[in-house]
């Protein structure tokens, strides 16, 4: 039996073996849930751009060449903020080229993804984009194979009104008014020796905090994140945000985390508790922040932006034959097409509990990516667009999470898993509506082969029985995946929900996301 939190009483009574317990007490809050909890990322990488939100042509494409279908979708996901234009990509872009009458942008090659990019949709078409979605643009520079200067340019061209060279130029380029972006991100995983311009942490940390100082410099009100680790294996993990943050804490908002998973060997249970590897991951950075904050004896606080997580199958990309060729750099092939299972589902749940358990902290987040690259979304050129599984944990979780996160107390059958020893079988986190007026449960069955009852012990709250309600994603076969042939293969349902006095209970089948909402009687 895992207990999360300490403070449950001892005359608590033990759950049996199948039910697992979350005491909802709203006394006890992590903190509020920011929004940009629940943002995504768009790379020029494979078909996210091209073909994916941008296909003149398709039939429901609108004047200006974006698809309505995946604008839906997103809508329908709920993503806060998008991150543009990489990722790995933007280490070898120039900004500019994206810029200006589309038939003199050049076609440049992408040595990030050995593809072509044709530049048709840059900072203006993107932000435009984006405009549809409602969602906040988070732009990254590049620091691979540029420096301050260039960044400095975007800066300027984005966000200064009118009245000089670069401002004049976005003007002249069909924007009066400034693109007003707060959100950049100092270069992408940099760590990364697979990264275009990647430097040690101490050649970062110094690029970095003169990049840093000098944006600031042109505009006080941007929010900047500082590249951390490209994952916890890496051998750097740790020292290199150490380092990093000793040159520019006191210049940088955010640091950077990105993770992904996938299952291996057909160690689904290890997979399944991926979740458990994200909290030590949060905590383990934030336990670097803050030695390094106590160090300086600073009152600034340094929190986490999660701008990459997912689920990737990236074992199975790094053993697919790559075309290297200098004759061939095709134009938005079809790279980490992932199609996702209920399995992965549950996965992405797991770390989306996991984000709002650490919401104090983790500020912002990223999940990579939104458009047929390791993607909720899936589009066929000139045909449907469709939901991958992971869509929905994800569209669940930014349409109910509004409010405080609640510290989780709770007790859960357990069960092993190689990777990661002894977990709880059950996930769970709830939140508090920014009203007050109910309580949304957030759970995962991460147990491959038994179902648990979650018992939500409501204590003091009164709760309307009469609307309560539940859903569930779940599959008999977890492998169960939404295709083209087959687009609503799986879908949530609704559950039923039984009350004992203020107790609701639920059943968690094996391998399952459930979200419960239970309205308050005020
Ligand atoms: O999201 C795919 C790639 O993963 C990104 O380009 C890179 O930042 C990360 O390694």
């Amino acid at each position: 039996m895992t207990t999360t939190d300490t403070r449950s009483s001892a005359s608590e009574s033990v759950p049996p073996r199948s039910r697992a317990v979350l005491v909802v007490d709203e006394a006890v809050a992590i903190g509020p849930v920011n929004r940009r909890l629940f943002g995504s990322f768009v790379e020029h990488l494979g078909r996210c751009v091209y073909d994916g939100i941008y296909e003149p042509g398709h039939p429901t494409a609108d004047d200006k060449g974006f698809r309505a279908d995946v604008l839906e979708l997103v809508h329908e996901l709920g993503v806060t903020t998008v991150r543009y234009p990489g990722g790995n990509f933007v280490s070898g872009y120039r900004w500019e080229d994206g810029v200006g009458p589309r038939e003199d942008r050049p076609r440049r090659l992408d040595l990030a993804w050995h593809s072509t990019e044709t530049n048709q949709v840059g900072l203006h078409e993107f932000a435009e984009w984006l405009e549809r979605t409602g969602a906040e643009l988070m732009l990254a520079v590049n620091l691979g194979t540029r420096g301050t200067q260039e960044a400095l340019d975007l800066v300027e061209y984005a966000n200064v009104r009118s009245g000089t060279a670069l401002s004049q130029q976005r003007i002249d380029n069909g924007r009066a008014e400034p693109f007003d972006v707060r959100m950049w991100c100092l270069g992408n995983e940099m760590d990364g020796p697979w990264q275009l311009g990647h430097r040690t942490a101490q050649e970062y940390g110094a690029l970095a905090v003169q990049v840093a100082r000098a944006i600031r410099q042109l505009d006080p009100r941007v929010e900047l994140i500082v590249c951390g680790s490209s994952n916890a294996e890496m051998p750097s993990f740790g020292t290199w945000e150490r380092t990093v943050l000793e040159h520019a804490y006191d210049e940088v908002d955010y640091i950077s985390c990105h993770v992904y998973y996938e299952e291996k060997d057909g160690d689904l249970a290890s997979f399944l508790a991926s979740g458990s590897a994200m909290d030590s991951f949060i905590e383990e950075i934030v336990a670097t922040i803050d030695s390094v904050k106590a160090a300086r004896r600073s009152d600034r606080q340094i929190n986490i932006s999660f701008d990459e997580w997912n689920v990737w199958y990236n074992t199975r990309f790094e053993n697919e034959e790559r075309i290297t060729d200098i004759d061939n750099w095709p134009e938005a092939p079809r790279l980490l097409e992932d199609s996702y299972s209920v399995a992965d589902a549950v996965v992405v749940g797991g770390l989306l509990i996991s984000l709002l358990k650490h919401a104090d902290r983790v500020t912002a987040a990223s999940l990579a990516q939104l458009v047929n690259v390791i993607a909720p979304i899936m589009t066929e050129p000139g045909g449907p667009a469709w939901r991958q599984t992971t869509f929905f944990p994800f569209a669940d979780a930014s349409r109910l999470a509004r409010g405080t996160a609640l510290r989780p107390r709770l007790s859960s059958p357990e069960h092993s898993t190689a990777d990661h020893g002894t977990v709880a079988s059950i996930d769970s986190v709830a939140v508090l509506s920014e009203d007050g007026d109910a309580i949304h449960v957030f759970a995962v069955n991460r147990n491959p082969d038994s179902s648990i009852d979650l018992e939500i012990d409501l204590r003091d709250l009164h709760p309307d029985t009469g609307t309560a309600r539940a859903h569930l994603l779940h599959a008999d076969d977890p492998y169960a995946k939404n295709t083209l042939e087959r687009p609503e293969r799986v879908t949530p349902k609704a559950t039923s929900l039984i009350f004992e006095d203020t107790r609701a209970i639920v059943a968690l089948p094996a391998v399952s996301w459930t979200v419960v909402t239970i309205p308050l009687l005020l």
